[in-house]
């Protein structure tokens, strides 16, 4: 293997994962080419040198250098000849793919319709990845909504109000889950379970005439929309009831530790297995041990299991 591309989506800790892919790369003699905007830049033509120098100080950066976009053209078998065209004509022996379920997909049909090497490296903030149990990007998600949600949580308590705060999270329920765990949240709402409003107003109401003064209500945004919960909530139980939407914020910034030591490793990893002629696979790091995925099989839907932490909010309420 003499060269390789890396493209990516973004989220905090990709950019720490292409430093550890290319320095990896550099470390056994292989040339990496990052492809700008996703497969947009492999349809396009648009692709960069990428070497040591290249990636120092990005470590710590959010986002992703090699920037992205939600590739509508490779979802047509014209904008997939095209991109394994510019594959072909680049030299490119294998191709390195970082994001989340969306970028997944579309390295299974590059090694699966097109037989090119692709290892897929597991990266979203939503923790959506089939089998594997941490996604970089996740743990800086929680963290940032979590500091958030302790500012808010200082004006719920002085103005004595109901806050609903709707996290990211897509289809899955796992930030929601955490954020509500971490913040010490009266109620969350996760697309696997469902909630009645009446159940959740009841509880509140019946907590209001018990004098509790203030609650934080945490919405995936895969279960319902948060301003919808937040005008219920204010018409059943009238009590003031404020929304806030975190949206962005969750997905850019400074990538924790966690996220920039598991970005390290699954790029360093996906690197390595490239380089043996493994194909199709997506890498995680799961009860400490690397592993490895059919792609296939990473990009089924994840069922989280929700039980024990749901049931933990609500003791510890
Ligand atoms: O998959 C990551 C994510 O941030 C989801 O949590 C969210 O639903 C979605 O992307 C937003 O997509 P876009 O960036 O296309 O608006």
């Amino acid at each position: 293997m003499k060269k390789i591309g890396v493209l990516t989506r973004d989220c905090a800790g990709i950019n720490t994962a292409i430093r550890a892919v290319v320095r990896t790369a550099a470390f056994h003699g292989i040339e990496v080419l990052g492809i700008v905007k996703g497969y947009d830049g492999l349809i396009d033509r648009d692709l960069i040198e990428l070497d040591r120098h290249s990636v120092s100080g990005i470590l710590n950066r959010g986002g992703t250098i090699l920037k992205t976009a939600r590739a509508k053209r490779f979802l047509t078998a014209e904008g997939q000849n095209q991109a394994v065209k510019t594959i072909a004509e680049n030299n490119i022996d294998g191709l390195i793919v970082i994001g989340g379920n969306g970028s997944l997909t579309g390295a299974h049909i590059l090694a699966t319709e097109y037989n090119i090497p692709v290892i897929g490296i597991p990266a979203t903030i939503d923790n959506d990845i089939n089998e594997v149990s941490m996604s970089i990007g996740a743990d800086s998600a929680v963290n940032v909504a979590v500091e958030a949600l302790d500012k808010i949580r200082d004006t719920a308590t002085s103005l004595e109000r109901v806050f609903v705060v709707e996290v990211m999270g897509r289809d899955c329920g796992y930030i929601a889950l955490q954020v509500a765990l971490a913040g010490g949240c009266e109620e969350v709402l996760i697309p696997e379970k469902e909630t009645a409003m009446e159940n959740i107003c009841a509880d509140i109401a019946e907590g209001s005439r018990q004098g509790k003064k203030s609650w934080i209500v945490i919405v995936a945004e895969g279960s319902a929309k948060g301003s919808d919960v937040a005008e219920t909530i204010l018409k059943k139980t009238g009590l003031e009831t404020r929304l806030t939407v975190l949206g962005y914020i969750q997905r850019g910034g400074v990538p924790t530790a966690f996220d920039r030591i598991l970005a390290a490793r699954l790029g360093s990893y996906a690197v390595e297995i490239l380089k043996d002629e493994q194909t199709d696979m997506c890498v995680g790091y799961t009860d400490k041990k690397l592993i490895t995925i059919p792609l296939e099989q990473a990009i089924q839907p994840k069922k989280i299991d929700y039980e024990r932490d749901y049931r933990l909010i609500k003791i510890l309420t």
